[in-house]
Formats: structure tokens, C-alpha cells, sequence
């Protein structure tokens, strides 16, 4: 689990230790290596303190991890941040927050996959990757008569309860640095799928929408109005929606992108038909 000391991954992080899993957690904040920070026994839990963006921190981490707990069966890529950018901003700005912002939510995932894949793959029992990525990026923008999905959308289909109208793309003027760091978790998430599942190693994303966290009150530091903060998915509604995802085990569904968008339930979606991985795209 990365990114778990406060927020979502703080959920996340004590939903898999209810459900009785060991969790190694790494965060750049010191609590993460307190065991109360996750209410949890020394022992169930291995916190260390790392920079996802950082090589040489995510093998220590998964050192870590392999000599605490000899294993690793799960992958939850979740440690993001947010900045405020924008086309017009000066270089030196835009250069800071290209290496916070892509550097975290990108480049940090894509290392920490590439770390966990041969290991997944030599203990030979499959395994699950989960990537956290935004609902900016779900909605996809193609016209109704070409989308591939058609009526299986998860925005057009009234009887299950996820329907909504559909959203723009992207998260707004402010978000492009944001916005591309998540949307190229597409590209991970679909290419791992592929490449993983004769391995049975099952790769999704969970595309959250705006959930009461740390990121959320730093972004929200206009002082959100009640009835905005009301709307907020809460982070134990996201914890279970992972657990739900977990649950499906090696013969669950794998490359797609779940929503958890505000206005609807905060609930693991119908899977849908498989877009990305086919049974004959395995050789
Ligand atoms: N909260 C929302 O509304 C929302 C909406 C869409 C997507 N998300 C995504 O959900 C995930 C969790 O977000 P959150 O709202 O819980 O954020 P948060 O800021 O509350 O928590 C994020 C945690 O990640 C840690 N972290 C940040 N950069 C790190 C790095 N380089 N290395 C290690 N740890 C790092 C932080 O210290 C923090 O503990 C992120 O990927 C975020 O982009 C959140």
C-alpha cells in the first residue's frame, strides 16, 4: 500500500488489516511508521517511510516488505498528490510540479509495478494490482454511435443503479498536470492487465471522485459550504468498494477502470464486458 498515513490509503490500509491481511504501507509522513496510526498490533502492519518517485525508496520498501512478511499477494499503487497548474504557469513552476505531480501519481506507480511484478510472478500465485486514479479520467468523451461499450457504459445503464449523466473530461483548467499523470494510469493498468493474466495477476483502477481526505481539504481550502462537504464520499465507503474488488479473487475482473463519482452509490460497479483483455489475446 503506498501513500496510507492519512486519507483513502489510511482506509484502505486498516480495511485490509480488519480483513486480516499483513500490510506493509509506505508514506512520505512519519506516522506511517507508528502501528497506532492504523489502529492496529505492531506485528500485522510495517510501515516505512519512502518516496514513491524514488527508485531506491521503493526497493527498500519492498525489501522491507519481503523481509517482514515474505510475500506480497496485493499492490494498492494509491499515493497521489494535487497542485494547482496551468498551461500559462512559468517554467521553473510547471517543471516543480511536473516532478511532484507526474513524479507521484505516475512515475511512482509505474515503479512501484515494475518492483512488485517479478515477485508476484516467481511466487507463481497470482495476485492483485490496484491503481488509484481519478473520476476525471472514466468518462472518456467518445460519442455515443462509436463507444465500443454502447449501452454498457457505466454511465448509461439506468437499471443498475450507477447510471449519471455523463461528465466532461478532465478535471477542469486548473488540473492538467493532475489530470495527465491519471489518465496515462489507463495505459498501466490496461497493458498490465494484458500481460499479467497468464499469471493471473488481476491489474484495475479505482477512479475516485471527490472523497473527504487531507487532499481534499487542501483543495477545498475556500472552505467547502454543508452541502458540498455532505456530497463527499467518505473514505470507509472507498475502503469497502477495494475490499469488494479484492474479494473477487483470481477469477474476478481485471483491466477495467471503476468509478466511485459523487451523486452516485460509492459502490464496486457491475463488471463489464472486457474491452482490453479477451481470453484470445492470450496466447
Ligand atoms: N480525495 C479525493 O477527492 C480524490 C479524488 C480523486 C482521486 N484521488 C486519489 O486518491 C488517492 C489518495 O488520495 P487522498 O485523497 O487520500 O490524498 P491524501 O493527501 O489525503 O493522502 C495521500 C497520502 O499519500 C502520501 N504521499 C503523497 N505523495 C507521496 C509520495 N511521493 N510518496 C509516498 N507517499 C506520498 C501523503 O503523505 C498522504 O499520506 C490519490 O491517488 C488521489 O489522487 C483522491
Amino acid at each position: 500500500m503506498t501513500g496510507g498515513a492519512v486519507g483513502i490509503g489510511n482506509a484502505y490500509a486498516q480495511a485490509l488489516l480488519t480483513a486480516g491481511w499483513q500490510v506493509s504501507v509506505c508514506d512520505l509522513r512519519e506516522a506511517v511508521e507508528d502501528p497506532a496510526t492504523f489502529n492496529s498490533e505492531p506485528d500485522r502492519v510495517l510501515g516505512t517511510i519512502a518516496d514513491v518517485s524514488d527508485p531506491a525508496d521503493v526497493a527498500r520498501v519492498i525489501d522491507n516488505t519481503m523481509s517482514g512478511f515474505g510475500r506480497i499477494d496485493a499492490l494498492v499503487n494509491n499515493a497521489g498528490v494535487w497542485r494547482e497548474t496551468n498551461p500559462t504557469d512559468s517554467l521553473p513552476k510547471t517543471l516543480d510540479d511536473f516532478g511532484a505531480v507526474v513524479g507521484t501519481n505516475l512515475y511512482g506507480e509505474f515503479l512501484f509495478g515494475r518492483a512488485v511484478i517479478p515477485r508476484m510472478i516467481e511466487q507463481g500465485s497470482g495476485g492483485d494490482i490496484v491503481n488509484i486514479a481519478t473520476d476525471h479520467m472514466v468518462t472518456c468523451g467518445t460519442p455515443w454511435d462509436v463507444c465500443p461499450r454502447g449501452p454498457q457504459c457505466p454511465f448509461d445503464r439506468a437499471a443498475s443503479g450507477f447510471q449519471g449523466p455523463p461528465r466532461p473530461t478532465g478535471g477542469g483548467g486548473s488540473m492538467d498536470l493532475y489530470d495527465i499523470s491519471k489518465w496515462a494510469l489507463n495505459g498501466l493498468t490496461y497493458a498490465w492487465a494484458k500481460a499479467l493474466r497468464p499469471h493471473n495477476i488481476r491489474v484495475n483502477a479505482i477512479c475516485m471522485g471527490a472523497t473527504d481526505s487531507h487532499m481534499l481539504r487542501g483543495f477545498h481550502n475556500h472552505a467547502p459550504s454543508p452541502e458540498e462537504e455532505a456530497s463527499w464520499m467518505k473514505t470507509s465507503d472507498a475502503a469497502e468498494m477495494l475490499m469488494d474488488l479484492l474479494a473477487e479473487g483470481p477469477s474476478g475482473r481485471t483491466g477495467q477502470a471503476m468509478n466511485a463519482c459523487i451523486g452516485r452509490p460509492c459502490k464496486l460497479e457491475p463488471a463489464h464486458t472486457q474491452l482490453y483483455v479477451r481470453d484470445e489475446d492470450i496466447a
